[in-house]
């Protein structure tokens, strides 16, 4: 489900700018001063940070720039320690290792889109609406926000007039989802991307639309359900290519018991929204827990996320 074509890199931060109340943004460039990999809407790239910390930003410049890629970084002092290292140490000159671009989150083709971005979710969204805009698509975004003075890009955005939807809570409440998501329509795809009780209320507000009409970027990892915990048990891992079987038990991450034993598969997040460990299943059926695939896709059963996704039986064989 995911594009691979990913590169480590070394971006020098050439600009640092803020876009609302709490939000900057980071141009950065190849630190050598080359071309920067193609992207296409919807694609995050990792940014290593100073202090350790790996973190994914959607990228919200414009593709068509092989010069400069943008991220947005909202700061949130709460949070694990990211956006602080972004607001507080990084600097015009600092140079970051990175490695992406990876897409999660592609923008399919479709002659209608309704875009729904809630804060910060407006990053991959931004050149979402670019693109949808060039193709001559027929396009709306809702855009809510906690106030007006807090939600970024509000700027880069009048150019589309009446097309975006501005929803400043404290002036217009929540996003009227059901306004725009009452009556299903064919051949509209809907793209959201904000906090987790947003998406749940689109996901909610859909009922009778075309399987595959929603797609959301989560930016946190949705819990196990209660369900899927009391389930859990020790499985068999094969991983075939390394000829190499190990157990996991109950607390241990496939990728943990793989690692205990040698092989090391590729990792970022290591909660089930970057994509990066992203394997094949050869035999075996698994027991998704990313924030990634598509209902159709954990029924395909054709990968999962290994660092936080179990097996529903006793074994696995993954192509590792
Ligand atoms: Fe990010 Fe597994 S490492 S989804």
């Amino acid at each position: 489900m995911t594009t691979h074509d990913e590169v480590d890199l070394a971006l020098l931060v050439r600009q640092l700018r803020w876009e609302s109340d709490g939000v900057l943004s980071v141009t950065l460039e190849d630190a050598a001063g080359g071309d920067l990999p193609v992207w296409q809407p919807g694609a995050h790239v990792d940014l290593h940070l100073p202090g350790g910390l790996v973190r994914q930003y959607s990228l919200s410049g414009d593709p068509g720039d092989r010069r400069a890629w943008r991220v947005a970084v909202l700061r949130e002092p709460a949070s694990r320690g990211g956006s602080v290292a972004v607001h507080e140490q990084l600097r015009a000159g600092t140079v970051l290792r990175a490695r992406g671009p990876r897409n999660n989150f592609e923008l399919l083709e479709s002659t209608r889109y309704l875009f729904v971005a809630g804060g910060i979710g407006i990053t991959p969204i931004l050149p979402m609406v670019r693109a949808a805009e060039r193709a001559g698509a027929d396009w709306t975004l809702l855009y809510g926000g906690r106030t007006r003075g807090s939600m970024a890009f509000l700027g880069e955005l009048t150019a589309y007039g009446d097309k975006v939807v501005t929803h400043p809570q404290d002036e217009a409440g929540l996003l009227p989802l059901g306004a725009h998501l009452g009556t299903p329509r064919e051949g509209t795809l809907v793209y959201g991307c904000g906090p987790e009780p947003l998406l749940q209320a689109l996901e909610a507000a859909m009922p009778g639309w075309p399987r595959g009409s929603l797609q959301l970027e989560r930016f946190r990892a949705v819990e196990p359900t209660a369900e899927q915990l009391a389930g859990d048990h020790d499985f068999e891992v094969e991983a075939a290519a390394s000829g190499v079987t190990v157990q996991v038990p109950v607390g241990t991450s496939i990728v943990r018991a793989l690692e205990e034993a040698g092989v090391f598969p590729e990792t970022s997040c290591e909660e089930g929204i970057c994509g990066t460990c992203e394997t094949k299943v050869v035999e075996g059926e698994p027991d998704h827990r990313d924030s990634l695939l598509s209902d159709e896709e954990r029924e395909a059963g054709g990968t999962m996320m290994i660092c936080v996704s179990r097996c529903r039986g006793r074994r696995l064989v993954l192509d590792l």
